[in-house]
Order: C-alpha cells, then sequence, then structure tokens
C-alpha cells in the first residue's frame, strides 16, 4: 500500500501513503493543492493528522495508550510521575543517575520570582485557577526568555516543570486568602505540591502514602495524550517560534473548556447536581438524550476512544480502593457507577459509542484528596505539562518544521463594491445587505 489514487474532474492523481509502527495508515497530502487546486476539509481533524510523533500512542478501537510504547497500564502501576517527564520529555527511561540529576533540577527551580508573587494580589478572589494559571506561565516569560525563541530549552523545561505546581498551589492558597506556603526540596514532586496546596505556617502538611500514591497516578494518567485539543493548539503556537512559555499558556487556556479538561470539574457538579436533584440519575441520561437539550453527560464520550479509555478504567479501580483505604466513602461514586451502568445498556450511548472517558472518575479521587472542584483542571494541567512540552519540543527540533497555517473553503459574499456611509446614509433604511450563502 504504497499509493493512495483520487479521481477530481476527470482527472487522476496518485498521493503517497505513510504506514506508522503501529501500523496506522496517512495519505500524505502535502502536494494535494498543488497538484489538483483542492484542499481537503476536515472540521475538527477528526480524520486529519497535523504531525508524526514518536512520543505517545492511542488506538481508540482497542483501548490502548502507550507512552513512548510503554502501556499505560503498566507504566502507572510501577513508575513515578517524574520519571514519566524525563521518559516523554527525553524519549527514554531515566537510570538511576538521570532521575536524581532531573529531580536535583526540579527541586533547585521550584521557586518563582519574589517579585511573581505580587501578581496573584491584583486577581480578584473569584478569579478561577485556570485562568491565573495561564496569566502566570505566560508571565514566566518576562524572566526566563529574552526574545521570541528560547535560549536554554533544557533549563526552560526544568524551571517549567518545576514552577508550574508552586503557581497551581499560590493560586488555590490566594483563592482561600491563606498565605502561600513555599515548597520543600526534601519532599518528592507530588508530595511538594499537596504540601504547599494544605500546609500552614503552623501546621505542616504531609500527604498519607494513599493520597501520595492517587496524585502520582492521576497526573502519571493525564501525562500526554496525542495530538488533543490543548497538545495541538501548543504545537501550533510553538509553530510560529513562540517561546516554551507563551505555547504551554496557550495550551493551558485551550484546557479549560468545559468539552475538554473543564469536564473534569463539570463532571463532580452534574453529580452533585444529581445527589441534590434526589439522586435520579435516570433522569438525566434522558435529558442527555433528548435532541431539543443541550445537556452532555459530562465525562462520557471521546474523540478518538470508540470502545473504553484505559485511564478511566485504572481511575475507576482506584478511586474505589483509596476510599476504600481512606475509610470514606463519597455518595458521587455510587451515582457515577450507576451513571455508567444505565449508559452503557442504553442504545443512545452504545450506538455513539460514548464510554465514560478520563474525566469520569477523576474528580472522585481529586475529591478524596481533598482538592477543592475548582481545582480539578488545574490538576489536569498538572498532568498534561510533560506531554505539552514533549509534543512542543519534538515540534520546535523537526528539521521541516513550518509554521502551521490550516486553509479554508470561503462561503461569504462575492466581489462587491463598498458602499461609502453617505451613500448607505441617503439610501431609504434597508435591510441590511446580507451576503448570498452558497449553498454548502
Ligand atoms: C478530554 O482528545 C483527547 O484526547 C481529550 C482528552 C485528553 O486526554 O486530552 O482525552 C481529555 O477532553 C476527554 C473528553 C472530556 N469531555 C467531556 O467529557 C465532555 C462531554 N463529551 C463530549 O462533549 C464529546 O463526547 C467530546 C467532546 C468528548 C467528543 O466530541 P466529538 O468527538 O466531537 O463527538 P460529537 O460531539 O460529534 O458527538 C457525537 C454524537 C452526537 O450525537 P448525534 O449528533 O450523533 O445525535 O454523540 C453525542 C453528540 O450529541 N454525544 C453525547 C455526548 N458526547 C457526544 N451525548 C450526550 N452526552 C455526551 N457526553
Amino acid at each position: 500500500m504504497t499509493k493512495a489514487k483520487l479521481s477530481l474532474d476527470g482527472k487522476d492523481y496518485e498521493f503517497p501513503v505513510l504506514v506508522g509502527s503501529e501500523d496506522e495508515v496517512g495519505i500524505d497530502f502535502t502536494t494535494l493543492r498543488k497538484t489538483t487546486g483542492a484542499i481537503s476539509l476536515d472540521p475538527g481533524y477528526g480524520n486529519t493528522g497535523s504531525c508524526t510523533s514518536t512520543i505517545t500512542f492511542i488506538n481508540g478501537e482497542k483501548g490502548i495508550l502507550q507512552y513512548r510504547g510503554y502501556p499505560i497500564e503498566e507504566v502507572a502501576a510501577s513508575a513515578s510521575f517524574e520519571e514519566v517527564c524525563f521518559l516523554l520529555i527525553y524519549g527514554h527511561l531515566p537510570s538511576v543517575d538521570e532521575l536524581a540529576t532531573f529531580h536535583d533540577k526540579l527541586i533547585h527551580h521550584s521557586m518563582i520570582h519574589e517579585a511573581m508573587k505580587d501578581f496573584f494580589q491584583d486577581f480578584p478572589p473569584t478569579a478561577h485557577p485556570m485562568m491565573v494559571l495561564s496569566a502566570m506561565v505566560a508571565s514566566l516569560s518576562a524572566y526566563y526568555t529574552r526574545g521570541a525563541v528560547d535560549e536554554d530549552v533544557d533549563l526552560n523545561i526544568i524551571r517549567l516543570l518545576a514552577k508550574v505546581k508552586t503557581i497551581a498551589a499560590f493560586s488555590y492558597k490566594k483563592s482561600i486568602g491563606q498565605p502561600f506556603i513555599y515548597p520543600r526540596n526534601d519532599l518528592s514532586y507530588t508530595k511538594d505540591f499537596l504540601h504547599m496546596m494544605f500546609a500552614v505556617p503552623s501546621e505542616p502538611y504531609l500527604p498519607s502514602d494513599v493520597r501520595d500514591r492517587a496524585h502520582n497516578l492521576l497526573l502519571i494518567l493525564h501525562a500526554d495524550h496525542e495530538q488533543n485539543c490543548s497538545t495541538s493548539t501548543v504545537r501550533m503556537v510553538g509553530s510560529s517560534q513562540s517561546n516554551l512559555f507563551a505555547s504551554v499558556s496557550s495550551g493551558v487556556s485551550a484546557l479549560w473548556g468545559p468539552l475538554h479538561g473543564g469536564a473534569n470539574q463539570k463532571v463532580i457538579e452534574m453529580l452533585e447536581q444529581i445527589r441534590d436533584d434526589g439522586g435520579d440519575y435516570e433522569k438525566y441520561v434522558r435529558m442527555a438524550k433528548d435532541p431539543d437539550s443541550p445537556f452532555r453527560l459530562m465525562g462520557f464520550g471521546h474523540r478518538v476512544y470508540k470502545n473504553f479509555d484505559p485511564r478511566a478504567t485504572i481511575l475507576k479501580e482506584a478511586a474505589a480502593d483509596v476510599l476504600a483505604e481512606l475509610g470514606t466513602t463519597d455518595p458521587l461514586l455510587e451515582i457515577a457507577k450507576n451513571l455508567e451502568r444505565i449508559a452503557l445498556e442504553d442504545p443512545y450511548f452504545v450506538d455513539r459509542k460514548l464510554y465514560p472517558n478520563v474525566d469520569f472518575y477523576s474528580g472522585i479521587l481529586y475529591r478524596a484528596m481533598g482538592i477543592p472542584t475548582e481545582m480539578f483542571t488545574v490538576m489536569f494541567a498538572l498532568g498534561r505539562l510533560p506531554g505539552w512540552i514533549a509534543q512542543w519540543k519534538e515540534g520546535r527540533e523537526d528539521p521541516k518544521a513550518k509554521i502551521s497555517r490550516p486553509r479554508q473553503i470561503y462561503l461569504g459574499a462575492t466581489q462587491r463594491p463598498f458602499v461609502p456611509l453617505e451613500e448607505r446614509a441617503a439610501k431609504k433604511a434597508t435591510k441590511a445587505e446580507e451576503p448570498e450563502l452558497v449553498p454548502a
């Protein structure tokens, strides 16, 4: 299978075919417009590859997710989040010495410039933590990047990984009016974040091993996911040679949307709404199926996974285990399980291949760790950070890299003479001229 044939206006064309290492087939359309005069049209890019990559592989039909070839189930069971950061960004599992050096660099770059603390003061207490995170990540470029192109990418990668958890914790402390807690060099990446979130000057906080393991698992499961909306955004911004901080800041903004990373917050708000509405989850399934209702079952469905999201499977088990180990229950977990059971038997969801995604159970775990709902998407961003960095780096190191600039098909008004204001005023009040839309 080396060529794809296309017939257009009675002429035949051939295009090369690329077969990936996991047997994915891509038609190479890089010469499509030059040879045929036509472009491909694929709103939402559901059928379009924007790049080749060696970082993450997903098989949506089989529910497979691999980081640099390692199955997510094995990585989640054995790795630390710092190992996964190193693996995704540098392409191999770190040796003991490499990991020790990486950790040492992370802990010695985890403070933010003291002047940046003042930025938090001027955000209103109601500012969403994702807005704060996006603004503060972009602000890092004021301190660490001279000009548009990064001078020292590896150092800025360490700075970004190390400082984002401090910024995230500070944004939470700001939102509840508590003093900032500085990072500690004697703690792991995950323990240090929870310490900065929940310690107060008069009382340290060290998460239990159960909570720390749950946090490590959540970060790993969110670490990368091919060319999702926010990662594609980071790569696109990076393609203009914007610096790492500006590129990742744009990814934070893309992740914030409720159809993407913002879904985890919406899932919990939906489960709380069902609980407060008497627990009638079947009513909400009916609403989700109603074509006249904008209501969607948050945490269900996925552009790629059309069987099951392996991350949701892992999180569902972990949520039950963590709650059991903490000796607590969460009524929302029971509602979630009932919602899932009902939905998976219902033809509406089965026919559309709508299964629980990573966001459906993650909120239960975040709650068990004591994370407030408004911080859920920030937790997703903390996890996705190494993926964004790895994908940005891969794009920037591509010798054939070009600025991303999609085409379009225009459906607006054809050329017409401009009518100056005086002439328009002179005309009787007529209906505003609307362009004749070309029927799609
Ligand atoms: C993430 O891309 C990634 O990899 C993302 C992510 C990552 O790690 O980066 O995995 C993280 O973003 C997970 C998704 C989180 N979002 C949600 O849970 C929000 C709820 N889900 C949806 O809005 C939706 O399923 C999407 C956005 C996730 C996927 O949308 P698609 O692929 O564009 O599918 P679609 O909107 O075209 O829906 C197809 C059909 C439609 O019905 P019909 O027009 O065919 O009648 O399924 C219906 C939709 O109405 N549908 C739903 C639904 N999701 C899709 N109906 C009810 N509830 C839902 N959740």
